[in-house]
């Protein structure tokens, strides 16, 4: 019987005896040894957090059950957020689950065709912008300001504190944080709540080592790399097209305090990744996902020494969210025969 987030976590994270303890499955995510990319890099320890497992299929799930148990205790009759798709779908699934009134807003034309279909299957109300995730942000922050409807952001505490727990499961699973962390890095509050959690753990003694954070943006989306928004974020890795992080601090302290990186990777490098991931490990993510593995590679490649390393990628999203972009991948074999064994033979060159 699977515990979720708030039962296994409640000693760390901030519940009491009012606040409703439910899940729909999430957290114990499977971290999975690489076989072939470990090699390519050079690492002899290298894992893939596999944050896609998770009920709605990304990590948001972690963070979402806290901000919506919170919503419950507090009497909160209606939650709303801004999303590039994820958000929406775990706040639409934790909302239905509550029976709360659930409003997601999401960019018109930016929001890839499985995290809608999940929003509308779930009976969310949505709200298309015409304009960007940030303009869709700034336009809820503005909302939940004047009206009493509860904002489950990031910028909700109880979603970091919740996304906090991923750490700990990679500390139980390696018995220490690893070496490095690579994550993909959007609005910016995953990796404040990972580093978050690797600090809480080792002051509880739970690893000696704190893991460097090398958070990875696209690269027409790389606004903390630059060191100012971006006004029209542009990638192929919609989930993390964002041009106004607005946990930017948060980022830049778990880079500075952890002696890591934020760095960018481009569209063609995240396909690289996205392809290798699926065809080298047998692993679906989304294309933002791959954000982290395509920094592993390029840090590889400009030479950095990898090869005693634990080194953790979190994938952080399912491949499904996205099957219009999945679908354009070029098929290895890909065609059409009648229904006769002759015909199947000398298509797949068996005589
Ligand atoms: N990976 C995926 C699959 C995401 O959906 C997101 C963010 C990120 C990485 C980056 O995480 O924002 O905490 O830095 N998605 C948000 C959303 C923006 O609305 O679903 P972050």
């Amino acid at each position: 019987m699977i515990r979720g987030v708030l039962e296994r976590y409640k000693s760390y994270l901030p519940v009491n005896e009012k606040t409703p303890m439910f899940t729909l499955g999430e957290g114990d995510t499977p971290l999975v040894r690489s076989k072939t990319i470990s090699q390519e890099v050079g690492c002899d320890e290298l894992y893939f957090k596999l944050e896609g497992c998770n009920p709605s299929g990304s990590f948001k799930d972690r963070g979402m059950v806290l901000a919506v148990a919170k919503a419950m205790e507090e009497g909160g009759e209606s939650i709303v957020c801004a999303s590039t798709g994820n958000t929406s779908a775990s706040a639409a699934a934790y909302g239905a689950y509550c029976g709360l009134e659930t409003t997601v807003f999401v960019p018109k034309n930016n929001i890839a065709r499985g995290k809608l279909a999940q929003a509308i299957t779930y009976g969310a109300r949505i709200i298309l912008i015409d304009g960007n995730f940030d303009d869709a942000l700034k336009v809820v922050r503005e909302l939940t300001a004047k009206h009493p409807i509860i904002l489950v952001n990031s910028l909700n505490p109880y979603r970091i504190e919740g996304q906090k727990t991923a750490s700990f499961e990679i500390i139980e699973d390696l018995g220490t944080a690893p070496d490095y962390l690579f994550i993909p890095v959007g609005n910016a509050g995953n990796i404040t709540a990972y580093w978050q959690g690797f600090v809480e753990a080792r002051n509880m003694e739970w690893t000696a080592i704190l893991p460097k954070m090398m958070g990875f943006q696209a690269e027409g989306a790389a606004a903390i790399v630059r060191g100012r928004p971006i006004a029209k974020p542009e990638t192929i890795a919609s989930a993390i097209r964002v041009g106004n992080p607005a946990s930017w601090d948060g980022a830049v302290k778990a880079r500075d305090e952890s002696n890591g990186t934020i760095d960018s990777v481009t569209d063609e490098e995240i396909m690289e990744a996205y392809e290798w991931i699926a065809r080298k490990e047998g692993i679906f993510c989304e294309p933002a996902s791959a954000a982290s593995v395509a920094g592993l590679i390029k840090l590889s490649r400009n030479g950095v020494h990898l090869k005693d390393s634990k080194i953790v990628c979190v994938l952080t999203g399912t491949g499904l969210k996205d099957p219009d972009l999945a679908s354009s991948m070029e098929p290895v074999f890909m065609d059409e025969y009648p229904p006769q064994l002759e015909a199947v033979e000398r298509a797949l060159g068996l005589h």
